[in-house]
């Protein structure tokens, strides 16, 4: 793997980023995937401030590699964690769900990296005019949350090639070397993976959904929620529950209600998994074992290198 537009700017040694995830990705995960030549984020978004804090204090000690946060705008106390941030002396900010207007040039303005993840080519367009670094594109095949439209990566990555001058890292669907190659073909300078990452032993998830991962199958993910925050979640127990409410047509506020983001802490978290939200992606279907980041890396790299070297070959 090359070096590239996104390497530079982000000073890793491989165009691999690893999402930040809700009640996955804390310091352990960011510091194994940085160690190993990857880009580590924290996933803020299920951290308290103070939490947050001690997770970046601990990644600063675990390794000398870049690693960065993801702070999702929609957080409550999102003033709080950016104070943070700025306080630590953290480098890396990937911004999502949120105006990416807001925050970008303040950020700038102290050294710091900002990259924005978008779902279509309108946001991305917003985030290149709000001045943020490179954009993070993630189609609808993504776990967690994600764009009404439907958008898989597959055409998202060329359109979004079309459109914009500022480094693109696509996201959705990619958990091997194949995957990383073909996000390049299409026109991207890196890859972000969620879920490859979220089913690692590094990873915060409990046993129980780790193991539930990987029996699962393509059509076992559904995107709903569509009329408050539209998420990738696992077809269990809670869903089912859901698509019953569903039919009896409720209101926003009912939805809201069932929606509880204590649910997904249920079911990443302490691992009730049949009672909980599971957010995954609908790669799943690929991820048959709990490996480590080490392995999942040279994985990734070691494939992404043979396939590319065959695809030459052949022609
Ligand atoms: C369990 C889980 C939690 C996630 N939490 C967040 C989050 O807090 N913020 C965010 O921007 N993206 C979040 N994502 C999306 C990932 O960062 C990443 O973009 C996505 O998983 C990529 O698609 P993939 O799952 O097909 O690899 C989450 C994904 C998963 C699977």
């Amino acid at each position: 793997m090359q070096q590239n537009r996104i390497t530079k700017l982000l000073g890793i040694q491989y165009a691999i980023v690893q999402g930040g995830m809700v009640w996955v990705s804390g310091h352990k995960l960011v510091t194994a995937v940085s160690n190993a030549g990857g880009l580590g984020l924290l996933g803020a978004g299920s951290m308290y401030p103070e939490v947050f804090r001690e997770h970046i204090k601990k990644c600063q000690q675990n390794t000398d590699k870049p690693f960065g946060v993801n702070i999702p705008l929609m957080y409550p106390q999102v003033e709080e964690l950016m104070q943070i941030v700025l306080e630590e002396g953290v480098k890396i900010v990937f911004t999502s769900a949120g105006n990416p207007k807001l925050w970008t040039a303040k950020l700038q303005a102290h050294g710091i990296i900002v990259v924005h993840v978008v779902s279509s080519v309108k946001f991305a367009l917003k985030a290149q005019e709000a001045g943020v670094n490179a954009v993070v594109a993630e189609g609808f095949e993504a776990g967690g949350h994600n764009g009404r439209e439907e958008t898989t990566t597959f055409t998202l990555i060329p359109m979004l090639k079309e459109h914009l001058k500022i480094p693109l890292i696509a996201a959705g669907g990619i958990a091997t070397g194949r995957g990383v190659l073909a996000a390049e073909v299409l026109g991207a300078d890196g890859v972000q993976i969620g879920s490859r990452f979220a089913v690692s032993k590094e990873s915060s998830a409990h046993q129980n959904f780790k193991e539930l991962m990987t029996e699962l199958q393509d059509g076992s993910t559904q995107l709903t929620f569509k009329e408050l925050a539209p998420v990738r979640i696992v077809k269990n127990e809670y869903y089912q529950k859901l698509l019953a409410l569903y039919q009896t047509h409720p209101s926003i506020e009912t939805l809201k209600a069932f929606y509880d983001a204590a649910k997904l802490k249920t079911g990443i978290f302490e691992g009730k998994v049949a009672d909980g939200k599971l957010e995954i992606g609908q790669i799943v279907g690929l991820l048959h074992q709990i490996d480590d980041v080490k392995t999942i890396m040279k994985n990734l790299i070691e494939e992404y290198q043979t396939v590319k070297q065959n695809l030459s070959h052949d022609k």
